[in-house]
């Protein structure tokens, strides 16, 4: 029976760690979360960050646009908080309305703002094993995760399923600098039973309810879920059998309760830490 990872608590140890550190400075961290998307996910996502900056103590200031929203609006907005003292932090909510060009907005934010590590100098400097400004918040949860349970990553076997800019890729980036042999997975990996069978850590990240089954694990693997699939009776599930997974793995994380909350205590610990580097 597998040892259930908890996110929840390891999230809450990092805030309150944080919550202390505010509290001491006059000036407070700002931070700009931008949302022009009517996606449900991405609206839940955005209060959640929006709820847990204001019981730090930060300037958060949200912007929400509807359709009409233009590409040049939404530039001269990044030029605006680029430029203003106040805001340490910016983060564009993706993924973004249809019509918006994403990749050139996130290639806009100045990346000592660039909260997210989206910033291609951000993803260089991690492809190169330097200090990005910031770290991507998804993969350094993980990371920290995995860390707090001491759950050694140097010589492991790891699989990363999927391949996208926000978890998939930064994320075998992150574990391949801690030493760890990454194989990257994805949609058209043929036979990926017989990887994730020799694996010691699987990292699913596909939004796949329940890909991973029973018989693709290795017996006492670590197997870390970052999928979420929100159901029509509204039940959440994860890329992972979870029951059935939990009898054969040496660690798991739950869907909700896992990743989740440490994707959120990464973006506010990013926050202040951009923060402290613009104010020293
Ligand atoms: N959409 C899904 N995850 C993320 C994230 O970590 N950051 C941003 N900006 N958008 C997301």
């Amino acid at each position: 029976m597998a040892k259930i990872i908890d996110g929840k608590k390891i999230a809450r140890d990092i805030l309150l760690d944080l919550k202390s550190k505010v509290d001491k400075c006059d000036k407070k961290p700002g931070l700009a979360v931008i949302l022009a998307s009517d996606d449900d996910s991405s609206k839940l996502y955005v209060e959640s960050k929006e709820k847990k900056s204001l019981a730090l103590g930060y300037k958060s200031c949200i912007y929400r646009f509807d359709k009409s929203i233009t590409q040049g609006k939404l530039i001269q907005l990044i030029h605006e908080l680029n430029a203003d003292k106040g805001t340490n932090a910016i983060l564009v909510q993706l993924p973004l309305y249809k019509h918006l060009d994403a990749q050139q907005i996130l290639e806009l934010i100045d990346p000592r703002k660039d909260v997210d590590g989206f910033h291609p100098i951000n993803v260089g400097k991690v492809s190169c094993g330097l200090k990005p400004y910031a770290y991507c918040c998804t993969p350094k949860g993980i990371v920290k995760l995995l860390k707090a349970y001491n759950i050694s990553l140097a010589g492991k076997n790891v699989v990363v399923i999927g391949r996208s800019n926000i978890v998939g890729k930064p994320v075998a980036m992150l574990l391949s600098n801690e030493n760890a042999t990454v194989t990257l997975a994805h949609s058209k990996t043929k036979n990926l039973k017989s990887i994730t069978k020799e694996m010691d850590i699987i990292i699913s990240a596909t939004g796949q309810s329940k890909l991973i089954k029973a018989d693709m694990v290795k017996k006492g693997a670590v197997v870390i879920d970052v999928g979420i699939t929100r159901h029509y009776n509204g039940t959440l599930s994860g890329d992972v059998d979870f029951e059935k997974v939990k009898e054969v793995a040496g660690y798991i994380t739950p869907v909700p309760g896992g990743v989740g909350p440490m994707t959120i205590a990464s973006l506010m610990e990013n926050t202040y830490e951009l923060f402290l580097e613009q104010n020293k």
